[in-house]
């Protein structure tokens, strides 16, 4: 039997049990963000377990193209692991369960495909006492043959999932890895063919499981595997859905099939990855540095790889892609139609690493060398990214590469290095209009160049690299500059921002991320590949950001009619200077010589917004520079027109030269509100101001804010006002109280203190240690206690641990009979590691060592005592 007769007869016998059969989904998910690539029959259907959606039939039978690649290293190395391969599946949406399940694939693998009943294993789930039942009583195994196991549960990232139970084949016991070897072990003895899954819960973002309002039935079988067994062949590999390609391959290699295992794991390889890259780009995969285009780029660079290490000189892949088309022709019939587009983005990204894969290997051998000799094990993450980015090796190659050497690289290098180039690459881009500017139109015919608002499609004139240099080809990740025959895209200028987008190449795809003007008027596209390639001639399809263009539009009309708003409030001396429109906001400059008051803002403010109310027409005409003046249009403010100008007119209120975008009605703007009025220079002022969205986002700004405010003062926001008022009226008496509290409080103290006064030769002096206190009081406090006493005091107090303050002070008389503070701070500051000093009646100093603070307040004393005449 055939692969295709195995999937036609799967697909029949299911349709004769009430299955509808559908058409495998493309391997691109629709609406599952969750997912890279279909990578399981069940993935298209995850809204139908969940209940999400109402599926066309309660039962649905498909053969699905699949892609897994978290196991890539293994391909070839086993006989079972593909990236692509096909799931036979039939499932059942809340219709039947269990019992029906396991006896259509029970009636399918003996009665249909024969495969003899004594062969068969069966596992279950630890716990899944029913399934014991089912296959026991009505299929009749014996209970020896029904297998428990904990593992027996299928998921798959987040969604659908549940307990399992799989029919595995005896293959025979000289396929196993030792005598005693049992069904689940992953040796090629026992074959996983069928695996039932009784899809009754859900996987949450969170890990946690939520059980399924009905009880569905995911069945999956490996097509693949069925064929190898059915066929009779050691493995998926030579059965007639892969051979061809692995007989193609051999004949252009220096090896042949089974001559050794490390050729034929490259014909393996090889073989996979020709299904994997064929399908995948058939279904709108293209190869690029991020997401799944980048999965097939690995893959795409793998193949050519392991075509370098037996022998294939040529060019290889395209002749692969006719192989895996041949043996698809039945069942996926449209790979045939895109035959020439597969073979062409195939090719293309071939020979791009082709060119520098030798020199690539050379270098990594090198490298390899290197390592070795010095005894050391790990590569560096910067020749790692050197070989990723200048020749193209996807890292996990690299590490691949390394790994037949027992070596390893250092991935958080790689990944620190392309960081840093990521960071360059921004700041380079910085500066792209620079560059832009430099592009040479020399045997460009600029004079059949149009720009139509309406454009649709257009045709690549002209592609520029970098450096400004001409040519015919640039690939995903480069930045380009290109020039279209038509164009709908507004080039920056007149103040406003230049459009953005993408173009769709019949093989890449560009995001423009800006658009400029040359001086000859020939608009310039800036812009960077993010997948394939674009080519010169091709015709590209334009997708304009349309939602970014209306509100500079808005923006821009709004503008207009600020202008003549600022012109009827402030007078007729007000000009235009200067403006920006874009996405997010305008500005304004115009002459004026006093600042524009609160009133005059808010009469502007109203007057724009009273036209916008209005929905007045807006029209945009070309026409010649007279018959604009006619009409009574402005001329802005150091523009130079040509012959043909384009006048803008909001009906009935504003006329002016323009060639920027503008809304249809006034009314699109929405609303406008002005932000900021400043100077910007010499009779210069600067209006800013935004309008639709923008005037919403400011509402929603301004409603949090005063919701934060009365979160805060813990108030309803009808009441801010008021209780922001009262608070500040009780910290006004909470400060009242606080100074009465704290001169009592210095009062108290005063008095404690004092009884320490002691009298040296005559002098009244007062050296204490006084709670903690900050400078400023300590010396109010010092103030008081000298006057109090009327002699010389010295004060200390700890701040904290390693911070003293030492203060001393005298009166008049007794600094005439020899006390100078001065130095007692001096001498005493030293004794606890500070140092200081100061006049003879005030000064002071800071200490260290708390511990001896004691000490030195006694010498103060000596001090004291000597000093004195
Ligand atoms: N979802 C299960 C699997 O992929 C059964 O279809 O094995």
């Amino acid at each position: 039997m055939t692969g295709n007769e195995i999937r036609e007869k799967y697909l029949k016998f299911f349709e004769s049990k009430q299955h509808l059969i559908l058409q495998s989904a493309p391997l691109i998910p629709e609406n599952d963000p969750t997912l890279l690539l279909i990578g399981a029959g069940m993935a298209p259907f995850k809204p139908f377990f969940t209940g999400k959606m109402k599926p066309p039939s309660t039962r649905i039978t498909t053969c699905q193209k699949c892609v897994r690649t978290g196991d890539i290293e293994n391909v070839g190395r086993t006989a079972r692991h593909h990236t692509f391969f096909e799931m036979l599946g039939n499932f059942s949406f809340g219709d039947y369960f269990k019992k029906e399940a396991i006896a259509w694939g029970w009636e399918f693998v003996v009665d249909v495909l024969k495969i003899p009943a004594e062969k068969l294993w069966v596992t279950i789930h630890t716990e899944d006492d029913e399934a014991f039942k089912i296959w026991h009583e009505e299929i009749g195994l014996a209970p020896e043959r029904i297998v428990r196991l904990e593992e027996n549960f299928w998921e798959i990232g987040t969604g659908p999932c549940g307990p399992c139970s799989e029919i595995h084949v005896d293959l025979g016991a000289e396929r196993g890895c030792s005598a005693d070897c049992k069904v689940g072990c992953d040796c090629d003895r026992y074959l996983e063919i069928w695996n039932l899954v009784f899809t009754q819960f859900n996987k949450e973002e969170d890990g946690s499981y939520t059980p399924l309002a009905k009880k569905n039935i995911d069945t999956g079988a490996g097509l693949e595997r069925l064929a190898s067994v059915i066929q009779n062949k050691p493995s998926n590999f030579e059965t007639d859905l892969i051979f061809p390609i692995i007989d193609y391959a051999q004949a252009l290699a220096t090896v042949k099939y089974g001559q050794a295992t490390k050729s034929d794991i490259s014909l393996k390889v090889i073989a996979d990855h020709a299904r994997s890259m064929t399908i995948m780009i058939g279904d709108g995969v293209l190869p690029s540095n991020e997401g799944r285009g980048y999965v097939l780029r690995r893959i795409l660079r793998r193949a050519v790889r392991h075509g370098k290490l037996i022998g294939i000189k040529e060019m290889f892949l395209a002749g692969a892609v006719d192989k895996v088309i041949e043996i698809f022709a039945t069942v996926y019939p449209e790979l045939k139609e895109k035959r020439d587009y597969i073979q062409k983005v195939i090719q293309l990204e071939e020979e791009r690493f082709n060119t520098t894969l030798e020199q690539g290997t050379e270098l990594l051998n090198e490298e390899i060398k290197n390592l070795t000799a010095q005894q050391q094990v790990v590569l560096a993450g910067q020749t790692a990214f050197k070989l990723y980015d200048t020749f193209g090796f996807p890292w996990e190659l690299t590490s691949e590469i390394l790994e037949e050497h027992n070596l390893s690289m250092d991935k958080q290098g790689f990944d620190a290095a392309m960081q840093e180039q990521r960071e360059r690459a921004r700041a380079a881009r910085a500066d792209k209009n620079g560059n832009a500017a430099l592009v040479d139109l020399n045997g460009i015919d600029t004079a059949s160049l149009k720009q139509d608002e309406q454009a649709k499609v257009a045709k690549i004139v002209a592609i520029f690299d970098e450096q400004g240099k001409q040519v015919a080809k640039a690939y995903d990740g480069q930045d380009v500059r290109l020039i279209l025959d038509t164009t709908p895209f507004y080039a920056e200028g007149g103040g406003q921002v230049g459009d953005i987008g993408e173009l769709k190449c019949p093989s890449g795809n560009i995001v423009i991320s800006n658009t400029i003007k040359l001086a000859d008027g020939s608009v310039v596209h800036v812009g960077s590949l993010t997948d394939g390639l674009a080519q010169v001639g091709e015709a590209v399809e334009i997708k304009l950001n349309e939602v970014r263009k209306l509100s500079i539009a808005r923006n821009h009309t709004a503008t207009h009619l600020l202008h003549k708003a600022l012109k009827t409030v402030l007078g007729e001396h007000v000009n235009q200077a200067g403006s920006y429109v874009g996405e997010d906001r305008l500005r304004f400059d115009f002459s004026h010589f006093s600042q524009v008051t609160k009133q005059e803002l808010q009469q502007v403010e109203n007057i724009v917004n009273e036209q916008i109310l209005k929905g007045l027409v807006v029209t945009k005409v070309l026409t010649d520079k007279e018959q604009a003046k006619a009409m009574g249009a402005t001329a802005l403010f150091g523009e130079k027109y040509g012959e043909v100008v384009r006048v803008v007119t909001v009906a009935g209120y504003s006329i002016e030269l323009c060639g920027g975008t503008h809304v249809d009605n006034t009314a699109q703007i929405g609303l406008f509100k002005i932000l900021t009025e400043s100077s910007t220079g010499a009779g210069i002022r600067r209006i800013e101001a935004v309008t639709g969205a923008g005037v919403l986002a400011y509402l929603y700004e301004q409603e949090q804010l005063v919701q934060q405010v009365a979160q805060i003062a813990k108030c309803r926001a009808q009441d801010v006002v008021a209780r922001v008022e009262a608070l500040q009226a009780e910290a006004k008496e909470l400060h009242a109280e606080i100074n009465k509290l704290n001169s009592a409080l210095a009062e108290n103290q005063t008095a404690d203190i004092e009884q320490q006064v002691q009298t040296i030769k005559g002098v009244a002096a007062l050296i204490a240690q006084i709670p903690a206190m900050d400078v400023e009081n300590l010396r109010a406090l010092g103030d008081k206690l000298r006057d109090k006493i009327a002699g010389v005091i010295v004060l200390a107090s700890v701040q904290e641990e390693g911070k003293i303050s030492l203060l001393a002070m005298a009166t008049k008389d007794v600094v005439a009979k020899g006390i100078h503070a001065g130095n007692i701070i001096k001498e005493i500051a030293k004794v606890t590691g500070g140092g200081g000093g100061g006049r003879p009646d005030m000064a002071q100093a800071g200490g260290k060592d708390v511990s001896k603070l004691p000490e030195a307040l006694q010498l103060a004393a000596t001090v004291i005592e000597q000093q004195i005449k």
